[in-house]
């Protein structure tokens, strides 16, 4: 009897972004409402991290309603029914239960039942490793449309005494919807991890240690987010200015090709630091969202897309090169071309 061999699957020559779309909570948090509980000031917020206000949900704006707020809108301007979603991707570290994933919620709440649906746990970095995914799928052939979701309610473990971390982080969600494409629309992924800095950003306990047990009671207190800003910063204007410049590389994109520089939005000074490293010449427009939105971890890169191309920043066809970084710390960029 001979061996079967297996059939593998491919799928469309090319991948590429077919709609972006953003979910803001409605209330706008300047620096004047979190600087007394942090002893600090707006001027000193403002020039540390280029934060003006962020947006902080309202109870009724949970993780997975602004997902399928912003998803609905990123279908809508691809001009996709969600039923021919068959994958929903959603980057979060704050949907609060480690299971089911929330993705499947939000499938079904769009109503794409059938579509394969998880969460994946990148931190900042989520919605650029989402989109690399989704591209692979589609060109690997086990999806054809995939829904790519950055979604953050990061409030929920935020403690807002935290001089560190109580006037950095936000809540939103933005979407992007993936499809096969006869051009390539999203570049080779540059990615990885150092784990030896596990610590530099992390919820501070486990949740073991806050239940406890008979004999060993636990604190009883959420696991908050808690951040070493110092070396992050290092590491993030350094580091991420290098990967990516290899993001550029590996699509064969140069300086002066690029359009729109769009990094995660974690501090201003992250970002001026990672163009003068660059070299950006003046015409690549670059994100800057946080001033207005704060740092919203996996929803920063959509959202400040979002805005680029609401302000006309970004136009259809542009090439943005994006990259994320954060919590593990896990990175990733890509060269994509705008909607
Ligand atoms: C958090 C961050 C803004 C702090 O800025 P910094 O310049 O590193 O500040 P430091 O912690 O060195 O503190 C500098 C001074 O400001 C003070 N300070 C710290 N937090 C403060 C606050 N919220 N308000 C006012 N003063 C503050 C410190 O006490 C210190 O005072 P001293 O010089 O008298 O000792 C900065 O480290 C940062 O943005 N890091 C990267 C964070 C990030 O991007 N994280 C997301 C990655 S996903």
């Amino acid at each position: 009897m001979t061996t079967p061999s297996l059939q593998s699957s491919t799928g469309a020559p090319h991948a590429a972004i077919l709609g972006i779309g953003a979910y803001r909570p409605e209330r706008i948090v300047p620096n004047s409402e979190v600087v007394e509980a942090i002893d600090s000031s707006d001027e000193w917020i403002q020039q540390r991290s280029g934060i003006k206000a962020r947006r902080w949900a309202g109870p009724e704006e949970s993780v997975q309603m602004m997902s399928v707020a912003a998803s609905r809108q990123a279908l809508e301007r691809a001009g996709i029914d969600a039923r021919q979603i068959d994958c929903v991707v959603v980057a979060t570290v704050s949907h609060m239960l480690q299971t089911p994933a929330v993705a499947t919620a939000i499938a079904h709440e769009l109503g794409t039942d059938q579509a394969a649906a998880f969460d994946i746990s990148a931190a900042c970095a989520g919605f650029c490793h989402g989109i690399a995914m989704a591209s692979d799928f589609i060109r690997a052939g086990s999806a054809r449309h995939v829904l790519v979701i950055g979604v953050e309610r990061l409030t929920d473990i935020l403690d807002l005494n935290d001089r560190g971390t109580a006037f950095i982080f936000a809540d939103g969600a933005g979407a992007a919807v993936v499809g096969p494409s006869e051009t390539a629309g999203i570049g080779p992924v540059v990615w990885g991890s150092d784990g030896e800095q596990f610590d530099l950003i992390r919820q501070k306990e486990d949740w073991r240690d806050v239940v406890g047990s008979a004999d060993n009671p636990g604190s009883g207190t959420m696991p908050h987010l808690v951040m070493q800003g110092n070396p992050v910063f290092r590491w993030a204007s350094y580091a991420m200015a290098k990967v990516s410049q290899q993001a550029l590389d590996r699509a064969g994109v140069t300086l002066d090709q690029l359009d729109c520089f769009v990094p995660h939005q974690a501090n201003m000074r992250i970002i001026d630091a990672m163009a003068r490293s660059m070299k950006l010449p003046p015409t690549v427009r670059i994100a800057r969202d946080i001033a207005e939105q704060g740092n919203t971890s996996a929803a920063s890169i959509p959202l400040a897309l979002d805005r680029m191309i609401a302000e006309g920043d970004a136009k259809s066809g542009d090439l943005a090169l994006l990259v994320a970084f954060g919590a593990g710390l896990a990175y990733a960029a890509q060269v994509v071309t705008i909607p």
